[in-house]
């Protein structure tokens, strides 16, 4: 991912101009704040034993999913499986692009698990949200990217987005049900609804949609969040590597969310013009947002919420404030990119879902701000304050919302290292952020190191939490404090050791608190980094699971060969794990050699078996136990 460091001034300016120590000190928020954190955090939850009851598996280099006594790991639904009663999957890639509409889709990543029927807690059955959030051309078509051609990138199209697919339980192994009803796909041409002060906005028009309300499709989905009234978010993150601008000079705004003038990477612009943001300027306009979906209900259009803010998101987790308002809180994951979080205007009302789909319409959005003391701010993004204003170059809310990146520069928010996924302890209310990691950090003409993003050159990220002030989701203040640095404890470098309590991680993504108030862990450690250099000791991709309020970190799974772990869900009763392995096999380019598709991996076929395929897979206990525990 390209650094991207913003104009606006660094942590320490920004907190020298804003946030003195000594006004903190004196409107006492930074008394109140620790102490509310911490009930929570000094002395959470007392208990004699670990929450941990596994045996911790070593750092693996083999080509598999390995993981501990007693456990046993299935793949589910892996790309090009039919969902519903779609085609068959073959494995020499020649599905067509028709075809692959009716299939899972590439790089599964975020998800969720909605007992069916409804509402009800069946640990049996149920409907998986799945994201996917890219494709290898490499391995989607045989031959490759040579040629290229107007059916390639219709079945590239076809194999991003989102899967609902629905699973069942029969004696005791999960598996597609192919004659569902609430079975689909959602892919890159699906066409959806924008919501909020943004939609119909001149910013948002183009010439196929003159009243910018309609959009075709979702991109680069990548986490997710999910709902109390059971619908699915996904977030779109990645979204600028689709498009491409020849100009001489982008568009600042372009530059900003990384459009670039060689558009390299997928090539979809060669054959779907509204790709060429030179042409169709506003196109990139309607992606960058977070997407409801109601997996109940196949004939209800997904939405485009304007109102939370158009970045490259990584995730949405929601918790209820103390009046009953839903707080969503999401990361930007790129150098140097903010934490936000949205509050709704209107109440959550349980029961009421057709109101209840409405509350992420109209609320407002904040930018995070961390202070050197350990409490932070949630400034508001709202037009007319905090130099949102027309002398700022902000036309109105709309204008602050689609580019919220410069709005969150000009209020001051706080420059992070890389915020991935955001998870909300069910009881306490923390929220951990995954900071995956920014070996910028420090570098010349970017940010230099501050309290909570605290290393130069940060190569193997760190995890932070904060906890609003009271456990309020709804307050405009926090305290926080950092989880744990990332590292290698062989690194004689001092600052690369880290200061995890168990075993050894970098690069942490994916985030998870179970019900149960386990953290639990993914990492993406890059295709060219893995294996080597810092991380020599580290071995492939792994999950693991932490204590929150001990700090104890055992690791869980490893993955195989190229991929990452991302996505994570579990039945109600918390015996059944679902995993996303995310492009297996994948070579440091990014891309597979169409010539030798199994490159550095087979899973999960086998040897004997065709391409290496993203897939969901389950965890359970031989014993039917509580996964973890
Ligand atoms: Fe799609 Fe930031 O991971
Ligand atoms: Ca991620
Ligand atoms: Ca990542």
């Amino acid at each position: 991912m390209t650094p991207r460091p913003s104009a606006d001034s660094s942590f320490e300016d920004v907190l020298a101009a804003r946030l003195s120590r000594r006004d903190v000190l004196r409107g006492s928020l930074a008394a109140v704040a620790v102490a509310a954190l911490g009930d929570a955090m000094i002395a959470p939850h007392a208990r004699a034993a670990s929450l941990l009851g596994f045996k911790s598996v070593p750092v693996s280099t083999a080509d598999a999913v390995i993981v501990p006594e007693g456990y046993t790991a299935d793949v589910v639904y892996a790309w090009g499986d039919p969902i519903g009663d779609g085609p068959a999957f073959k494995s020499d890639a020649s599905n067509t692009a028709a075809e692959q509409e009716r299939q899972a889709g590439m790089h599964h990543d975020g998800m969720h698990f909605y007992p069916v029927p409804m509402g009800s807690t069946s640990s049996t059955r149920g409907l998986l949200a799945v994201n996917h959030e890219y494709t290898d051309d490499g391995l989607l078509h045989p031959g490759g990217m040579t040629p290229w051609t107007a059916e390639k990138v219709a079945k590239a199209q076809a194999a991003v987005g989102v899967s609902v697919v629905e699973l069942a339980l029969t004696d005791g192994r999960w598996s597609v049900v192919h004659d569902s009803r609430l079975a689909r796909r959602i892919t890159a041409r699906t066409p959806m609804a924008f919501s909020g002060p943004a939609a119909g906005h001149t910013l948002l028009r183009t010439a196929a949609d003159p009243d910018g309300r309609i959009v075709l499709g979702t991109l680069g989905n990548c986490a997710n969040g999910a709902t109390p009234w059971g619908t699915y978010l996904t977030c779109e993150e990645n979204f600028s590597f689709y498009f491409v601008n020849r100009a001489e000079k982008l568009p600042a705004d372009q530059q900003r969310y990384g459009i670039t003038k060689t558009g390299e990477r997928y090539r979809w612009h060669e054959h779907d013009s509204r790709f060429d943001a030179g042409a169709h300027p506003n196109e990139a306009n309607r992606f960058g947002w977070v997407v409801e979906i109601d997996p109940f209900d196949p004939t209800r259009a997904p939405v485009k919420h304007t109102a939370l803010g158009r970045f490259k998101h990584e995730g949405a987790a929601m918790r209820l404030t103390a009046d009953q308002r839903v707080a969503v809180y999401m990361g930007d994951d790129e150098r140097f990119e903010y934490i936000y979080k949205f509050v709704s205007r209107g109440r959550h009302v349980a029961g009421d879902r057709t109101a209840n789909l409405k509350l992420l319409e109209d609320g407002t959005l904040y930018v995070a701000r961390f202070a050197a003391d350990g409490t932070g701010r949630w400034l508001p993004l709202v037009h007319g304050t905090g130099g949102l204003d027309a002398a700022g170059g902000f036309a109105d809310q709309a204008d602050v919302l689609i580019r919220a990146r410069a709005a969150a520069d000009r209020v001051g928010g706080t420059k992070m290292d890389r915020p991935e996924w955001i998870a909300v302890h069910p009881t306490t209310g923390e929220a951990f952020c995954t900071l995956t990691n920014n070996a910028s950090r420090g570098a010349a003409n970017s940010p230099g190191p501050d309290a909570v993003n605290p290393r130069a050159a940060n190569v193997y990220g760190h995890i932070i939490r904060w906890r609003d002030l009271d456990g309020d989701a709804g307050a405009s203040t926090f305290a926080w404090d950092v989880f744990a640095l990332c590292g290698d404890p062989a690194q004689t470098d001092p600052a690369k050791r880290g200061t995890v309590k168990g075993d050894a991680y970098g690069s942490p993504d994916g985030l998870w608190v179970d019900p149960r108030g386990v953290l639990w862990i993914e990492t993406d450690v890059s295709t060219n980094t893995i294996r080597k250099g810092d991380y020599a000791n580290l071995g492939n991709n792994m999950m693991l699971a932490a204590d929150p309020a001990t700090g104890e970190t055992r690791r869980f799974l490893t993955g195989p060969n190229g991929c990452e772990l991302t996505g994570i869900t579990a039945t109600p009763d918390g015996r059944s794990l679902f995993v996303n392995i995310q492009h297996p096999g994948e070579p440091a380019s990014e891309r597979s050699d169409p010539a030798e598709p199994q490159g550095i991996s087979t899973w999960p076929d086998g040897p004997g078996g065709g391409r290496p395929r993203s897939a969901t897979i389950v965890i359970r206990r031989r014993d039917g136990g509580v996964i973890g525990a």
